[in-house]
């Protein structure tokens, strides 16, 4: 092995920071720091470019025209699901169902899969630590049904109790649900555990993937769940852009969700049959320009080391979660093993709110609130938390500015 094949690869952020305009902007006359990348990342200019460049020479409707822009902007579309397929490791396109994200893909498989089979007396199972997306819809169709929603419980680490949530695995249960990885607590869960229990009874389950794909490889059929929901905009493509990814023999069997153009075979009074999958689930003009983005995000991560990438992540994690915890009144919460680079944490006698007011006004942007996950603030007791954030475009040195504009904030507010 030559001494350039052994060198460790360095992952160089400031190059990467250059692909993200909007990082050079300030914020109240600082530069900004952006640690709301859980919220919703930054877009590099690949991204944005796309989005331009289809609107200026490739605009038309999908699958209605027989004119050469209508192919374009068909085949750019198309060839997202098949650049998603390829990055979630789906065994077909067809399986990749484009959505406007996360919630939609929840609600998909709530009012499509889990209502037509639901009756008095079955159940849901989530957990504690979800975000609302993947409580609310199984509340809504459980009301509908006379099913119920139970919840597996969590520890003060924010670790899954697996044995727990496999102990609830009974047979009323029709669907199991969970998160790839907690928008509050980082937690990665052990999807394929619980993939392989819920298999050997024959409950299908549904993974929350909004959190998990920005930040480490993700294998569909290696993890062995049947239901996977991500989000674009997440993993630096654009707002209203996902998926909800399935196994081939639920969507065939799965009805139509919303109903209109571009999802039928043909209509008549009499009766309405219906496009194949995944077209069946794709009513009305999708967002052609979000997945031509989305496309473009997916292009510019296979242009990097994303290895590198995740590691840096990680390194980010680890050195503000240190620089963190030397500070006096703090309490962090989320200290699993395997995390995703989200920090969060409360200072004694603040406020989180007030704290994130006084971070923007130093140029520091991070979430303040319950994050979308009450049940979650329920259990640790605590109606709000701050959180930072991290995407592989951030550097130590914007931990040492997030660091010390929270100690001088505080000083403010004590
Ligand atoms: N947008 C949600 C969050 O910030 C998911 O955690």
């Amino acid at each position: 092995m030559n001494a350039q094949a052994s060198t460790p690869t360095v992952f160089d952020v400031q190059r990467i920071r250059a692909d993200f305009p909007l990082l050079t902007r300030t914020m109240h006359a600082q530069p900004l720091v952006y640690f709301d990348n859980a919220n919703t990342s930054q877009k590099p200019t690949a991204v944005i470019e796309a989005v331009a460049s289809h609107y200026r020479e490739h605009n038309a409707n999908v699958a209605r025209a027989v004119h050469q822009l209508g192919d374009e902007a068909t085949a750019a579309y198309e060839l997202a699901r098949d650049k998603l397929a390829a990055f979630i490791h789906a065994s077909s396109r067809d399986e990749v169902i484009l959505t406007s994200g996360t919630t939609h893909a929840i609600n998909l498989v709530a009012y499509s899969y889990a209502l037509p089979r639901l009756a008095p007396g079955d159940s849901i199972l989530t957990t504690v630590m979800e975000h609302h997306a993947n409580i609310v819809p199984w509340q809504l169709v459980a009301a509908r049904s006379g099913a119920t929603v139970k919840a597996a419980p969590i520890d003060q680490r924010g670790v899954l109790d697996v044995d727990a949530y496999v102990g609830m695995l009974t047979p009323e249960v029709k669907l199991a649900c969970v998160t790839h990885a907690s928008n509050v607590l980082g937690t990665v869960n052990p999807v394929q555990e619980l993939a392989r229990a819920c298999r050997r009874r024959g409950i299908p389950l549904l993974v929350d993937g909004s959190q998990a794909v920005p930040h480490r490889p993700v294998d569909v059929q290696a993890l062995g769940c049947d239901f996977y929901a991500l989000t674009g905009h997440k993993m630096f493509g654009p707002t209203g852009t996902g998926a909800l990814w399935a196994r081939r023999e639920h969507l065939e069997a799965m009805p139509p969700f919303f109903g209109g153009g571009d999802m039928i075979r043909e209509v008549r009074f009499s009766g309405t049959t219906f496009a194949d999958v995944p077209h069946k689930f794709e009513a009305g003009t999708p967002n052609i320009a979000g997945f031509v983005g989305l496309a473009a995000a997916i292009d510019y991560l296979h242009g990097l080391d994303l290895a590198a990438a995740h590691a840096w992540e990680q390194e980010l994690l680890a050195y503000a979660t240190g620089r963190l915890a030397e500070l006096p009144g703090v309490r962090i919460f989320g200290a699993a093993p395997d995390k995703v680079p989200v920090l969060s944490f409360l200072l004694e006698g603040a406020q989180a709110t007030d704290l994130a007011t006084l971070l923007d006004l130093q140029g520091v942007a991070v979430r303040s609130g319950h994050h979308c996950a009450h049940p979650l603030m329920q259990f640790f007791g605590v109606p709000a938390t701050l959180r930072a954030s991290f995407a592989f475009y951030n550097t130590r040195g914007e931990v040492d500015a997030f660091v010390a504009a929270l100690c001088k904030v505080r000083k403010l507010l004590a």
